[in-house]
């Protein structure tokens, strides 16, 4: 099914080197919530690519004799990081066919986030894309006539088997993953740019992120995922996601932003109600979400403005506004929102396009 993605040698001859990478966090619009064996999603989903919160990662790598095992140390922030090791030991080993000339290679991983370290934002998405595309980097050095879809396809692909949502955060400002009737050349394998018409207001949005809960996540995105195994509404949820996605392109076309917020707000009720039903049941939000919740209902219906939310699997909030609208925002999230969030942290960010190579 993937051949596509094999890495074939024509002249194989490894060298030293260092590729950097800085790839960006996503936020899921419609939300990817039930997966396949190897992360192929029940359903298509939809995000916005972010601009700030991103991983930065280099990757130093020189020529060993292959052995059965790879070889990598990792560093965050400079420092070594053997907790890492599993989740990118198992990584290495799931995407090995795809790029057989890492087992000839020894690895130094460096990386680091801009966001807080345990501030509850995933650093998953960011930090697979972002090493992945630092991979891709190599195997363009051993194939120098890759084409740049190529490159970004299968680096997309790739980070894909390390997490999921990690594959659409190559590219921005708005990509799609999972195949769907009305979106052209969209697959289960790789993210997609969303190439179809956005009106001028969709252009740069804003999202404000109020970190909630910095704690640990209740759940892991793998056990979450399962939860939609034999779930009583798991049919019709992934057919709601792809009537979402229908709805949500007309959306972008017209600019409709009353329409938007509700697709927006139903699809991040709809993830945790898809949690609360399941069997183990869970409850990710905390009192302060529903509380930002209904002061941002508040809001809307004061000013007209709008302003909405959105959840990922956990308490925190992602808000999103149009950038037009920015000013009078911000000003109530600082004066009537911050005090919800823990330590009063919460991170201004917007849409961006993707990941850069330093
Ligand atoms: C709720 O991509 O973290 O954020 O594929 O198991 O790594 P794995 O899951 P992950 O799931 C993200 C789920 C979500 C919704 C979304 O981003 O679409």
């Amino acid at each position: 099914m993937s051949n596509q993605f094999i890495f074939k040698p024509k002249h194989f001859e490894p060298v030293p080197g260092e590729f950097k990478w800085s790839a960006p966090s996503n936020i899921a619009l419609v939300k990817y919530w039930g997966k396949k064996e190897l992360q192929i999603p029940q359903n298509p989903s939809l995000s916005f690519t972010l601009s700030h919160c991103k991983t930065t990662t280099s990757l130093y790598f020189e020529p060993k004799e292959v052995d059965d095992s790879f070889s990598f140390e990792v560093y965050y922030e400079g420092v070594l990081k053997e907790d890492f090791y599993p989740k990118i030991d198992a990584f290495l080993k799931r995407i090995e066919i795809y790029v057989p000339f890492i087992k000839h290679l020894s690895l130094k991983i460096d990386t680091s986030n801009t966001f807080p370290h345990s501030s509850g934002i995933a650093s998953s998405a960011s930090g697979m894309s972002a090493l992945a595309l630092c991979i891709m980097s190599i195997e363009r050095l051993l194939d120098k006539e890759m084409s740049s879809e190529y490159f970004y396809q299968k680096a997309s692909f790739l980070s894909r088997l390390g997490s999921g949502s990690a594959c659409r955060s190559i590219e921005g400002p708005i990509v799609s993953w999972g195949m769907h009737e009305s979106i052209n050349d969209s697959s289960d394998l790789y993210g997609s740019k969303f190439d179809e018409s956005v009106h001028p207001v969709f252009q740069d949005f804003q999202d404000t992120i109020l970190l909630i809960d910095k704690g640990q996540k209740q759940v892991s995105s793998t056990l979450g995922h399962n939860l939609m195994f034999n779930h009583p509404y798991a049919t019709q949820r992934f057919s709601q996601a792809h009537e979402n996605i229908t709805i949500l392109k007309a959306i972008f076309k017209s600019g409709n932003l009353s329409d938007f917020i509700a697709l927006v707000e139903s699809e991040a009720l709809t993830l945790h109600a898809m949690m609360m039903t399941s069997f183990p049941y869970f409850i990710l939000m905390k009192p302060n979400t529903l509380a930002v919740i209904n002061k941002v209902w508040e809001f809307r219906n004061q000013t007209g403005l709008n302003l909405c939310f959105t959840l990922d699997a956990g308490a925190n909030i992602h808000l999103l506004y149009p950038k037009s609208e920015a000013k009078e925002t911000l000003m109530f999230i600082q004066n009537e929102l911050i005090s919800y969030c823990e330590n009063k942290q919460f991170i201004i960010d917007e849409m961006g396009d993707g990941a850069l190579e330093h």
